[in-house]
């Protein structure tokens, strides 16, 4: 949500930043801008709609000069117009900024500066923010100490970069709150500053990241990190290794399509180095919390938001069944309005794809408020969650995700989720090493039977010939695929425009039978466990009111084989990790009918892939 790149230095500083921002089109954005000092006056451009428009304007009036920022914008305050795309300016033209997050004060301080005879050309919180640095820099002739002061009167999560056109070969960057990263780039005789990795590691590895309350100080000579208030900073700075090849297509379609075909590797890499199959041990590298404090945990609340909110559902059902702890699943977005009740035993579990997801982090800094520990599931490697889990990161492993929609990060969070409940169960105690041993086994065996899975989709193409003109569709799940009807949906809502609901197939008949006819198609998740015979019964509920069935069943399946209009066929596994089998189709069947609807499959409208706004 929101993409930010800066850059000052030798270079065509147009080229780096557009092409920064391209690699961070996949976080979903309406418009874009950007603005460069040529020869001591700002060059801008904006333009609404995709960045390739941005890239005719700039082919119909180019930009030159070496130092340089751009944004691209999701909408939050104001319309998506050119006006109020982002870089902004102040009354003067001195000071140019960009944005990410919401200024929660914006009315307050935009009354303050009308009342002061100040004029906005746009609708943003943004703008604001121009203004207050354009004023506070003439007053004291000292854009640094101006910026600052100007951090220290927002309020809510903000990112800001900032450029003052008297000052050349200087940008400034500065964090309040959580409002995504801020990552800098310390390259030789040249400086960056993003909002993701992917926008600045072609160019050097060596990355800082900034705190809640931190400013940098870019030159090309190098990066100068002091808090709002001026005190000097050390940082150390991570070399990241990310190969930005394997952000890039590599031969299929879509992203989402290479990413669910990825599944049988990242899911292996989620495994990689954390089971000892022999002695029956769990051994998680980022997880700091120790046995005694693992045996002392009560009660768990697994936190996150859309996807990985189902992630959490099913990891319930991990956790309680391995470890026997009891554990509630929240929304980020709840949590700390609903005042949980947080005791000594209380340990929160966020999952989060990104790491920067701002309900998630809110929730996260509740339980800290609360002295409760947390710990972390994350893929965004030197991501915002991963430096406030006190309880430690569980790394997901599972590499850049680049489509909007989430599929390989949601079945390694399911992994992740499950190596978690072992430890838990191996610190407890309420599992044998054996046991441990067998679970191991059923865990290391996923891999190839989601590659089996991917091996024929023609059935996926076929179903989306018939079932792409409808309208309304029903998932139906019970026990640990309850949650995984849930993901189906969502992924069928989020790519294809298909409104679709996720229930647990046995509250069908408590409302949503109303809705089932002849043109709803029901997908019914019907892989063999305790729970298969009521499934049964809820798939004949749904026949008998005309609806179509798709059911997922196991290869030997006979009794849904005979009721069902259409089966897709799932490897037998554990039934926990059924789970992890079944979502695979979903995702499929989703991709297909998205594709077949020719809808823009990596950036449905509207969503964004981290969302650090509340
Ligand atoms: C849906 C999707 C979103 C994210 C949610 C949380 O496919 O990707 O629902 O799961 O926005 O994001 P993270 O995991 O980054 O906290």
């Amino acid at each position: 949500m929101c993409g930010i790149v800066g850059y000052v230095g030798p270079r065509e500083a147009t080229d780096v930043v557009v092409k920064g921002l391209e690699r961070l089109e996949y976080r979903g954005y309406d418009s874009a801008g950007i603005a460069i000092i040529e020869h001591g006056e700002f060059q801008m451009r904006r333009s609404v709609g995709k960045l390739i428009n941005l890239r005719r304007r700039l082919h119909e009036e180019p930009t030159t000069g070496n130092q340089g920022i751009g944004h691209t914008r999701w909408a939050t305050h104001g319309a998506v117009t050119e006006a109020n795309a982002h870089p902004h300016h102040d009354e003067s033209e001195r000071i140019v900024v960009i944005q990410n997050g919401i200024v929660e004060n914006y009315l307050e301080l935009k009354q303050r500066l009308i009342a002061e005879g100040a004029s906005f050309h746009s609708q943003t919180d943004t703008e604001v923010i121009a203004h207050l640095l354009g004023r506070y820099t003439s007053e004291s002739n000292d854009f640094i100490a101006a910026f600052g002061r100007v951090m220290g009167e927002l309020r809510g999560g903000n990112a800001v970069v900032a450029m003052d056109r008297t000052q050349p070969d200087l940008i400034l960057a500065a964090r309040i709150g959580n409002a995504g990263a801020v990552v800098i780039g310390e390259g030789e005789g040249e400086s960056f500053v993003a909002s993701d990795l992917p926008a600045i590691v072609d160019y050097t590895q060596q990355m800082a990241f900034l705190e809640d309350g931190e400013l940098a100080i870019l030159r090309p000579s190098g990066v100068e990190y002091r808090t709002l208030s001026g005190a000097p900073v050390t940082k150390t700075l991570t070399t990241v290794a990310w190969d930005p090849v394997s952000a890039a297509k590599g031969g299929y379609k879509h992203f989402m399509q290479k990413e669910i075909a990825e599944q049988p590797r990242t899911t292996t890499d989620t495994l990689r180095g954390r089971l000892d199959i022999e002695a029956g041990r769990v051994d998680l590298e980022g997880l700091t919390m120790t046995d005694d404090e693992l045996r002392g945990v009560e009660r768990i609340y697994a936190v996150a938001c859309g996807t990985a909110w189902h992630a959490c559902l099913v990891t319930k059902y991990f956790i309680e069944t391995l470890a026997r702890v009891p554990v509630e699943v929240d929304y980020g977005s709840e949590f700390r309005y609903r005042a949980p009740v947080m005791t000594k035993g209380t340990l929160v579990l966020a999952l989060t794809q990104s790491g920067e997801t701002v309900d998630t982090l809110a929730a996260m800094a509740e339980a800290r408020e609360h002295g409760v520990k947390s710990v972390a599931i994350v893929n965004a490697i030197g991501s915002q969650a991963t430096r406030v889990a006190d309880g430690g990161t569980i790394y997901i492993h599972s590499g850049p995700e680049i489509a909007v929609a989430s599929t390989k990060v949601f079945t390694g969070m399911l992994m992740a989720g499950y190596l978690f409940g072992l430890r838990l169960a191996q610190a407890r105690g309420t599992l044998t090493p054996a046991e441990i041993s067998a679970h191991a086994q059923a865990l290391i065996e996923i891999p190839g039977k989601i590659n089996a899975i991917l091996k024929d989709i023609s059935v996926y193409d076929q179903l989306a010939d018939l079932y792409h003109h409808a309208t309304d569709m029903l998932y139906l799940g019970r026990w640990a695929n309850a949650p995984i009807a849930l993901e189906g949906a969502l992924k069928m809502k989020e790519i294809s425009y298909i409104h679709a609901e996720g229930y647990p197939a046995g509250e069908m008949k408590h409302g949503p039978i109303a809705l089932i006819d002849e043109r709803m198609p029901v997908i019914c998740i019907a892989t063999q466990d305790h729970v298969y015979e009521k499934m049964l019964s809820n798939i004949e509920q749904v026949i008998a009111r005309g609806g179509r069935v798709i059911a997922l069943v196991n290869p030997d399946d006979t009794l849904v084989r005979s009721k069902a209009h259409h089966v897709i066929e799932v490897p037998h596994t554990t039934p926990l990790l059924s789970a992890v089998l079944n979502v695979i189709p979903l995702q499929l069947f989703s991709y297909a009918m998205a594709v077949r609807r020719g809808a823009d499959v990596d950036q449905p409208r509207n969503l964004a892939k981290s969302v650090t706004v509340e």
